[in-house]
């Protein structure tokens, strides 16, 4: 049976703390909570929030009034990181301070730079990945006792199944439905940071949509790193996405983000034939040279993404499209650049996130390609293909 935190009182959410008179649990402390990169980390620190709602903290939203200071980070691209070591530094200031403040990098930099943090920042008292938020309530006990604390075990059957999340209050809800990424993209950092892949099972994701539409949710986007490989038991994404279409009183459902080579008929069918399934999908390109997408290890070809596209505008006219590209990849000429410059310009897509590629340890690409697509030239490459998407999308909205 399925367990959940308990949630004392909404009021756990309030910006200030409660006032004098007011029948509340135990007061443990308040923290804030900030948060960097993708929506699956947005999820994450509405986990946290949870996990700290039920041991009696309140959450603020000023890090200057918390008692403890978490921040949920990312480690895509080396500017993410950046920004987060600058951040540390003004956020050290408050705890000189308030000296008895706790400061805590959790996610996915936590998980990648765990001995730079510790050099880098070294007043920070806890570090966390991923897999570990379940320990925060004794890493707080641990920091606050002085005693720093770190937590960073990858461990596949944690899907933090039986806790609530705490969200703020509005129309849409993340739903995380799986956790890691087995598919070792050679670019990426993600399965080293959030380890394999694991789903939740339907009948819980059923029941959480339930209770989401009850707390007044319109909308859900089930999140995963490649959400539509999800497979609980003998479910796959297609069966999770007929099931969820059946929730009383939820009105849309998208997700975030599918990998073309999970693009099943059966995903495809669920999305044409339910109701309230968004016509609209991110489908990360990357590139569109068959050659740089073998070196990414994409496991498709430019061609038959092609197809896949062609496959799914033929059974729904309408679908909206976007997608992920990156330029500059190890080894990617002019002649590979062009050929991304006009699959972009044929496919059409609604909108784009265009990165240059960000070089980073520990992955496959770091180990055994060069990064060698001078900066000046990944640089060119991206604003060429920012305008011309600029001027696509721009004419699509008319
Ligand atoms: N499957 C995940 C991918 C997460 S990363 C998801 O879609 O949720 C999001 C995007 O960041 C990737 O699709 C890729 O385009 C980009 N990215 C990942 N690693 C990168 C790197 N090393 N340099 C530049 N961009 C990168
Ligand atoms: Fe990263 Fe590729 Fe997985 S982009 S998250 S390794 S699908």
């Amino acid at each position: 049976m399925r367990r959940k935190l308990p949630l004392y009182n909404s009021i756990q959410t309030a910006t200030t703390p409660p006032g004098k008179g007011m029948a509340l649990p135990q007061v443990m402390g308040t923290v804030y909570i900030e948060t960097y990169g993708c929506q699956m980390n947005v999820s994450d620190s509405e986990l946290m929030a949870g996990i700290l709602s039920g041991i009696g903290y309140y959450l603020l939203d000023r890090a200057e009034d918390a008692d403890v200071i978490l921040i949920n980070t990312c480690a895509i691209r080396e500017n993410a990181e950046e920004k987060v070591f600058h951040r540390l530094q003004h956020l050290n200031s408050i705890k000189r301070r308030k000296p008895d403040t706790v400061l805590g990098v959790c996610g996915c930099m936590a998980q990648h730079l765990r001995q730079q943090i510790i050099e880098a920042a070294p007043f920070v008292d806890i570090i966390l990945g991923p897999d570990a938020y379940r320990s925060l309530p004794q890493a707080i006990h641990a920091a606050r006792s002085k005693d720093p604390f770190v937590g960073l075990k990858l461990d596949r059957s944690e899907d933090y199944a039986d806790l609530a999340p705490i969200r703020k209050d509005g129309v849409r809800a993340w739903l995380t439905i799986q956790r890691g990424c087995d598919k070792m993209c050679t670019f990426c950092v993600v399965p080293f940071t959030r380890g394999r892949e694991r789903s939740i099972s339907v009948p819980i994701l059923a029941e959480e949509c339930h209770r989401l539409v009850d707390e007044g949710f319109k909308e859900i986007v089930l999140l995963g790193q490649t959400v539509n490989s999800y497979q609980a038991g003998k479910h796959d994404f297609g069966d999770l996405l007929v099931t969820l279409n059946q929730v009383e009183g939820l009105k849309r459902i998208r997700f975030t983000s599918p990998h073309p080579n999970d693009a099943s008929e059966p995903m495809i069918e669920a999305m044409a034939n339910c109701d309230k399934v968004c016509q609209q999908i991110h489908l990360p390109l990357q590139s569109g040279s068959t050659r740089v997408l073998q070196a990414m290890r994409r496991t498709y070809t430019a061609n038959e993404y092609r197809d896949l596209v062609a496959q799914m505008r033929d059974r729904m006219p309408n679908l909206s499209i976007s997608t992920d590209i990156i330029v500059g990849f190890c080894g990617e000429t002019e002649e590979d650049f062009q050929q991304t410059y006009s699959m972009m310009a044929e496919i059409r897509y609604d909108s784009a996130f265009m990165f240059k590629y960000s070089d980073r340890e520990g992955t496959l690409a770091h180990k055994s390609l060069t990064d060698d697509v001078p900066e000046k030239v990944k640089i060119e490459r991206l604003q060429c293909i920012i305008e011309q998407q600029y001027q696509i999308s721009h004419q699509i909205n008319q």
